[in-house]
């Protein structure tokens, strides 16, 4: 079928945009993309108009043209480099998914192979950062820590802030997307006042995090298949959604010229808001509350329409899919397929499903196009697998990452990138003079 846009678009695509100001017309060029995206240049739109735009949230501005992630909302559509999301339903690995958004390609077996060496290779952090740690609150939160020790990671790797080809690049890439997991469980660990445990050069991805976070002391923690299976499935569903707020800010600090570790750091802070990454673990709180009696699902649907509770039905809506997410799809199947088996009959499943009934078929939530996305099932997902509420999103962030990485690196290879900055509308007072206190009222 085709694009919807190119559908609407085919008969009238102009290659540009008349914008009439009273007595005055502008031309301004229509761009189009490989998907039939369609937008309006307006670089020049303030120089020629002394006008700007105005876009409360950006859901009407493109920052940028790129290569990484396309999606469709209208017809659920979530492509990494081209591929389908769906295919990697089974598939084995989120490091290739991490290079295959890196490099832009799927990898050679050499690519992979050296890649993986290097995630092996740079597991561990210098032992000074180790006792950074100690100096957190047992009650710190992971985010603040993540965010907070990736920028200190760039304190011992200086010769990791500017990157002079792509074999630096990738090689900086690795070490982060290495250590993210180790640092993830040393926060973790701390949090619980456990020893810290070490990357295992022996384990693959996945199996390292969850045995930095789970294994004790001479006491190696396995991690069953299925459990690894859909971590990997989560990370490789989280690794890009092109420029939502994280990686937005990833990129608007990293306009400025700031290295990679402080951006990703920046991302991490965005992440963190309860709109945003938050969100999986405001669906956990969401579904206890519930689950604890304290309102049915159908009182909680309800009070999440009505404007006046500041309650929203956290895992439902999305800026951009107005269908259905296709990653909620999937990770549905994941929960119903995992759940049972490993924790039996989990009434926040039921709970999930009750209200996922219930909100496809209110016209509140359908005239509003709200649908479950991401965070909605993930949760219960993480939940099942033993990782504790408050390192959902730090799970989130691991899976993004190599999303922020690819957008920073392209970004930084885009000719003609300047420094993000965008304009405003002034309300404020207007041309007054300083006052002495002894003339203030
Ligand atoms: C992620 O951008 C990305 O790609 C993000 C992400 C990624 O991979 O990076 O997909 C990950 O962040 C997923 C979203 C996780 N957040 C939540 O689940 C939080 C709950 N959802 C929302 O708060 C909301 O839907 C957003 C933030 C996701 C989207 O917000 P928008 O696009 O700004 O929509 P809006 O707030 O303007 O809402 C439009 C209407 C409003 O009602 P009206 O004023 O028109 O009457 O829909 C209502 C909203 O009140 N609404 C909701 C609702 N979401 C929107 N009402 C109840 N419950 C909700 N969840």
């Amino acid at each position: 079928m085709p694009n919807a846009n190119s559908d609407h678009n085919a008969q009238t695509a102009p290659d540009q945009a008349t914008l009439i100001l009273g007595e005055r017309q502008f031309q301004f060029p229509v761009i189009e993309g490989s998907e039939q995206e369609r937008a309006i240049d307006i670089s020049y739109l303030r120089a020629e108009t002394g006008h700007i735009t105005l876009d409360q949230g950006y859901g009407n501005t493109g920052s940028c043209q790129s290569a990484i992630t396309f999606i469709d909302g209208d017809r659920g559509i979530l492509r990494y480099r081209g591929i389908p999301i769906e295919q990697f339903a089974d598939y084995p690995h989120f490091t290739e998914v991490a290079l295959l958004l890196i490099l832009g390609r799927l990898p050679s077996e050499t690519e992979l192979e050296d890649f993986s060496a290097d995630l092996t290779r740079y597991a561990f952090l210098d032992e000074g950062m180790k006792h950074q740690f100690e100096g957190f609150p047992r009650s710190a939160p992971p985010m603040a820590i993540l965010s907070a020790m990736i920028n200190s990671l760039s304190c011992f790797h200086t010769e990791l802030h500017e990157l002079e080809d792509e074999r630096e690049f990738l090689h900086t890439a690795a070490h982060i997307i290495s250590k993210i997991r180790t640092i993830a469980a040393f926060a973790f660990r701390h949090s619980r006042g456990l020893p810290y445990i070490y990357p295992d050069p022996a384990l693959r991805y996945v199996q390292n995090l969850l045995h930095m976070m789970l294994s004790q002391p001479y006491h190696q923690h396995v991690c069953p298949d299925i459990v690894r299976k859909a971590l990997n499935l989560i990370f490789i569903l989280h690794a890009d959604h092109e420029q939502n707020c994280s990686t937005s800010t990833v990129r608007m600090v990293g306009s400025s010229g700031a290295n990679l570790f402080a951006s990703v750091a920046a991302g991490v802070c965005a992440l963190w808001g309860p709109l945003h990454g938050g969100a999986n673990v405001e669906v956990l709180s969401m579904l206890e509350q519930i689950h604890e009696g304290n309102l049915t699902p159908e009182e909680y649907v309800k009070l999440a329409k009505d404007k006046n509770s500041k309650v929203r039905l956290m895992g439902f809506g999305h800026r951009v899919y107005k269908n259905f997410d296709p990653r909620a799809q999937m990770l549905a199947k994941v929960a119903e397929e995992l759940v049972p088996k490993l924790s039996g009959d989990d009434p926040l499943l039921e709970i999930a499903r009750r209200l996922e009934d219930i909100a496809l078929t209110d016209s509140y939530f359908v005239e509003r196009q709200l649908y479950p996305n991401v965070d909605f099932y993930s949760g219960i997902i993480l939940r099942a697998i033993g990782i504790p509420t408050n390192m959902f999103t730090v799970m989130f962030a691991i899976g993004r990452l190599p999303g922020w990485i690819a957008h920073w690196w392209e970004q930084n290879q885009t000719a003609g990138t300047r420094i993000a900055r965008p304009r405003q509308i002034y309300t404020g007072e207007t041309r007054t003079d300083y006052l002495p206190m002894e003339d203030r009222a």
